[in-house]
């Protein structure tokens, strides 16, 4: 048996205004909350038992895996206040049952990857490490941490953010899942917050610790903002994202009771959410629209998410916007780049456009 820790606790500011109601774990990816699609990759990996260690919005997982089957025991580990990475990590254990020097996958709440989560268990037995790093090297490594190791997949250092090209001594970084022996949690301490990126890994190698790396490179995403959550939902419904939750693949997702006008357009990997209304000729292409929403007549939708129950007027072009629930958008109007709505938002017919020559 392996048991996993599934931090979902963070407040997701990046994705706001979507995550003031609904913690980014929570949100609806490719048909079903994010949370389900890690939840049932560590099932089929061998994962029996998860804690998902919660504090930000806990009650809304609660709710969610009160009632869910997802063929794996589930238990909620709720921070009173917010502990940070290794904090979370800590206070779940109590709720192991993992022996000492067993090994226990510990995952980032917003990672799609495809790892293979068996192979990074019997490398970390293998090699004896106390810990292991799943590594995934990235294009450009500026906006992250580095992760060098020798070779023999040593972890050497945990570097800060390169500001030169000299400090990009690898393009590997810390991909957000990690598997730990159980006495190696006992060591972090209690009871206040702690960051196992800055305090615990770096503190593990002052101490002699073998920290090992695995590096693959397959499928990795961090669904943290508003483009990297369009783009990884519309990589599952595509397909060229793994995850065994996502209900049907194909050019876009509709789900039951949607109603899509026999002229719009939808393709690209949208997901048109329960309850939803796409109008006639709308277009809608590698967006998210969330349930209850209403695309009306004519509006283009464009790598942007709608959020729950938010209403786009008729002939508005959204392009790389993010709308809260509830918003309301007049018709007309162009929404471009980055424009986020908050959620019950108005915003009246005509009133906001972008020039394409500005
Ligand atoms: P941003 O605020 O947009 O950076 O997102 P975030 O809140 O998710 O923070 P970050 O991406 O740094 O967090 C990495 C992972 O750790 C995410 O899955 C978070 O849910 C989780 N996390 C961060 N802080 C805590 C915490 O205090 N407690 C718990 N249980 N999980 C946390």
């Amino acid at each position: 048996m392996t048991e996993a820790v599934l931090l979902v606790g963070g407040q997701g500011t990046r994705l706001r205004p979507l995550t003031v109601n609904t913690p980014k774990p929570m949100l609806p990816v490719a048909g079903v909350p994010f949370t389900v699609h890690q939840i049932t990759r560590a099932r089929d990996a061998g994962v029996t038992r998860i804690i998902l260690a919660t504090s930000y919005k806990a009650e809304v997982f609660k709710a969610f895996i009160d009632d869910a089957d997802l063929g794996i025991e589930v238990v909620i580990a709720t921070e009173d206040e917010p502990l940070g990475t290794g904090g979370a990590i800590r206070h779940a254990l109590p709720y192991l049952e993992s022996g000492p020097d067993e090994p226990v996958l510990i995952f980032n709440g917003d990672v799609l990857s495809g790892v293979d989560l068996d192979g990074l268990v019997t490398h970390h037995r293998d090699t004896g490490s106390d810990v292991t790093l799943y590594l995934t090297p990235v294009e450009d490594p500026r906006a992250y941490g580095l992760v060098p190791t020798d070779h023999e997949g040593r972890v050497t250092a945990f570097l800060e953010k390169p500001k030169t090209d000299e400090e990009i001594v690898t393009n590997n970084i810390n991909a957000g899942c990690y598997v730990f022996k159980r006495s190696i949690i006992d060591s972090i301490p209690a009871g206040r917050p702690v960051s196992v990126e800055r305090e615990t890994f770096p503190g593990l190698l002052d101490s002699g610790a073998l920290v090992t790396g695995v590096v693959d490179s397959g499928y990795w995403l961090d669904l943290g903002t508003p483009l990297s959550f369009v783009q990884g939902s519309c990589d599952l419904v595509l397909g060229s994202a793994p995850s065994p939750a996502v209900p049907q693949t194909g050019d876009y997702l509709e789900l039951p009771e949607a109603q899509v006008a026999s002229d719009a357009q939808v393709h690209g990997g949208s997901v048109i959410g329960r309850g939803a209304v796409v109008g006639a000729g709308a277009v809608v292409t590698g967006a998210v629209v969330f349930d209850g929403a209403e695309i009306a007549d004519g509006a283009h939708v464009a790598h942007s998410i709608v959020g729950a129950g938010a209403v786009v007027g008729a002939g508005t072009v959204l392009n790389r916007a993010v709308i809260g629930d509830g918003a309301v958008i007049g018709r007309g109007n162009e929404l471009l780049e980055g424009v986020r709505v908050w959620p019950e938002a108005r915003i009246p017919d005509g009133s906001v456009r972008f020039s394409s020559d500005a």
